[in-house]
């Protein structure tokens, strides 16, 4: 066995970047594993590399592919590729860093394997083009892959899996690491505070991008195409992993349950099918594209169009009321993602899946294909000479700049605030282009952001979710287990309005260790049960099963002081928190991200602690410096004209709730802030302060005053 020093692979992996080592290893020698401190340098060799694959393949099994490769074919092809990565590992006695670092350098296209490997995962030819691709592949030039659907998440930190492999993260003791429902149970329990700032349409915000960045790729049964049980007895599917529940459970144990329902992702791959430990992928790509809207999948975004004026389909189902339609149906797969009362009820259809997960979401979701379309009207207006296609790119392209837009000018700052946010250079523009488009910036969603830091959010979830009258008056309210799933609401003549209006006047919970019992006990539940899923406990798993590193290790990695004793938490987080975590962990290197994250006192000016700050500020910062398709940039084919972006820059989300909803007279300016009469206050839609989009600087759009100049519709 060969002894390495961290620095020596990584350092090799960072100086030859994506596409490997040059090809100066002697013959036959794929990788070459420096020998430290002393003893002889490891060959690993290309006849291995496709034995190993090839052992695998016959193992776990490959069913042809017919056409396209599906989650499930790149699940299988994922786990192959690390299973072989296994066999490597034990041949030549490999370390951790040797299987992260080293293995992935290995091309792959010199072996077996490329004759398996998607060809989206290869090197596609790019054009350069107004309009991003529905995939978001070539977004990236010189690397088509980054930031593209179907494509591996990527690490900010080496994973830690038990085995160097796959096995989830145990602790540094090696002993298996505590319940992760006993970890919520004692640290996530239902406190009850409230924020002092933010409204809940922060929160369903914050979903709603968050579905437009990541989806890691779920299992599914074989044989039933439904997520598979784990607790039911009988053979469990290979990628069960449940969740314990400790017998003692102050809530479960009423009903004897001892088993939570949880699946492993599926597995991933890597650009080129490259070797190396499990990787999870996004189903979806990870640019703010507005991908909610308009999917990242060829076929859905078809059936999302109506193929006339640039229109996207909606359920006119109040159209005789004179009241705004809703999204269409989901008549396929209707009880995917949806609980039915019966056969002839159904969920909607959006751009994302997950958008009947509760009912504010789809809210949202129904926002912005309203936007979308009366975007679209407008265009025709000004544009009559503009054919379906065009319309249709550019509405999208414009949609797509005022998610993006919204996100950074709203809702980061209430989340970062203005420090955070100036540190990893997420403060917008003012006038001009935006410089710092950088083509070596890997836009991709990270699993440290995705698997823990992003889903700060699920601490902010309100117990019931209120509906509010257009004079701002409390109406109603419904328990958030209750419309999980269950998005029918809507479909009750002026409800939708009072969403909205729920949206901007309910405050938040605070963002804090605490988490609503609706979630915790009750998440998924089905219509005469009386417990659900724990989503405090799913994200626990969740970190485990990714590899994402514990707590320590991102406290190294974002600069902050590692912590060697439990006790060097206190003031870091409440007094509480400490205490289980030294309850239930062996080693404070065991702590869960996730859970501690939430856990940190926030910063000042800021909702999150300084883990998450750095984690979701480094993300974010990816999104806008290595998105060539980014609303601000100048130069490109795709870059607005200057007037345009000063449209864009006027908008708020304020507006799109007075464009798109049936009759609300006024709003606060900052809708994901509570209303204030000097900071925030609420003004009449029909207010200057409110600007509409002038669709006029779209008039024959000429791009030739962008540098770079381009007509693409002449
Ligand atoms: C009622 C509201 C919400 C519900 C019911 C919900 C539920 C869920 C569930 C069931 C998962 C998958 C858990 C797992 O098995 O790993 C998940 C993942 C996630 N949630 Fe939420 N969530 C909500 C709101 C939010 C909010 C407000 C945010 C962020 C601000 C957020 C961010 C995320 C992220 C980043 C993931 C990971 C997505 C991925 O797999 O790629 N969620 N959520």
């Amino acid at each position: 066995m060969i002894a390495l020093r961290v620095i020596t692979l990584a350092s090799v992996a960072l100086a030859f970047g994506p596409q490997g080592p040059p090809a100066q290893y002697p013959q036959g020698c794929a990788l070459i594993i420096p020998a430290y401190p002393s003893g002889s340098d490891t060959c690993v060799t290309y006849e291995a590399v496709n034995a190993a694959f090839t052992q695998a393949r016959d193992r776990v099994g490959l069913p042809p592919v017919n056409g396209k490769f599906d989650t499930d074919a790149v699940g299988r092809l994922g786990t192959v590729v690390h299973e072989a990565s296994r066999i490597l590992a034990a041949q030549y006695g490999l370390s951790k860093d040797a299987i992260a670092n080293g293995l992935p350098l290995i091309d792959t296209t010199k072996t077996v394997i490329e004759g398996y490997c998607p060809p989206f995962l290869m090197t596609p030819e790019c054009e350069v083009s107004r309009y991003r691709s529905v995939t978001a592949t070539c977004n990236n030039i010189e690397h088509p892959h980054w930031g593209a659907a179907m494509n591996g998440h990527h690490r900010f930190l080496a994973p830690d899996f038990a085995d160097g492999i796959s096995a989830p993260r145990a602790s540094v003791t090696k002993k298996p690491l505590p319940s992760a429902r006993l970890v919520s149970s004692y640290v996530h329990s239902d406190d009850g505070f409230h924020d002092h700032a933010v409204t809940i349409l922060l929160v369903a915000w914050g979903q709603f991008i968050d579905h437009d960045i990541t989806l890691s790729a779920e299992t599914k049964d074989h044989t039933t195409g439904k997520t598979p049980k784990c607790c039911d007895g009988g053979t469990p599917h290979e990628n069960c992993l449940p969740i314990e529940i400790p017998a003692n459970d102050h809530f479960y144990a009423q009903y004897k349950q001892r088993c939570m329902n949880f699946v492993r992702s599926q597995a991933g791959l890597r650009y080129n099918c490259r070797l190396g430990p499990r990787n999870t992928f996004n189903q979806i790509s990870s640019i703010l594209d507005a991908g909610t809207v308009y999917s990242n999948g060829e076929e859905t975004q078809e059936k999302l169009r109506t193929f006339k004026g640039g229109q996207l389909k909606m359920l006119p189902v109040f159209e005789e009321q004179g009241m705004k339609p809703l999204l269409p149906l989901k008549l396929d797969e209707p009880d995917e993602g949806c609980i039915r009362p019966s056969e002839d009820v159904y969920c909607f259809l959006a751009g994302d899946p997950r958008v009947n997960e509760q009912t504010i979401l789809a809210m949202v979701h129904t926002l912005f294909v309203r936007n979308h379309n009366h975007l679209a009207k407008q265009m025709v207006e000004v544009n009559p000479h503009w054919n379906d296609e065009t319309v249709f790119q550019e509405v999208r392209h414009i949609n797509a700049a005022m998610v993006q837009h919204i996100t950074y000018n709203e809702f980061l700052p209430m989340v970062l605030g203005k420090e955070v946010m100036q540190r990893h250079g997420l403060i917008l523009e003012k006038n001009g282009y935006f410089d710092g488009y950088d083509p070596l910036t890997n836009p991709s969603v990270a699993t440290g952001f995705t698997s823990a830091a992003f889903r700060f959010g699920h601490s902010l979830l309100p117990s019931t979710i209120e509906r509010w009258s257009k004079s701002h008056r409390y109406v109603g309210s419904q328990r958030l287990s209750e419309m999980l799933q269950q998005p029918y609401d809507l479909y009750k003549g002026g409800w939708a309005d009072n969403y909205i209006m729920g949206l901007i006047n309910q405050v938040a919970q605070a963002l804090d260790n605490s988490m609503t019992q609706e979630v915790t006990n009750h998440l998924f539940q089905e219509p005469g049960k009386k417990w659900g899923l724990d989503l405090a406990a799913l994200n626990i798993q969740r970190g485990r099963e990714h590899g994402v590193p514990g707590y320590n290790t991102w406290r190294d990695w974002c600069g902050f002081p590692k912590i060697y004793r439990f006790e060097d938490l206190n003031g870091i987080m409440s007094n509480q928190t400490v205490h289980g975590y030294k309850k239930y962990y062996e080693s404070p290197d065991d702590i869960d991200l996730w859970s501690a994250g939430i856990a940190e006192k926030p910063l000042p000016g800021s909702m999150v602690g300084p883990t998450f700050a750095c984690i979701i500020g480094k993300q974010f910062h990816n999104f806008r410096h290595g998105d060539r398709y980014w609303y601000e940039n100048g130069g490109w084919p795709s870059s607005f004209t200057l007037e345009q972006l000063a449209e864009i820059r006027k908008m708020k989300l304020s507006r799109v709730l007075c464009d798109n909803s049936d009759n609300i007279d006024n709003v606060q300016v900052y809708a994901m802030v509570l209303p204030d009469h000097e900071i925030n206050p609420r003004v009449p839609c029909k207010s200057g302060v409110l600007p509409k989009l002038d669709l006029s600087k779209w008039r024959d759009a000429s791009y030739h005053s962008s540098p770079g100049g381009f007509a693409p519709f002449k």
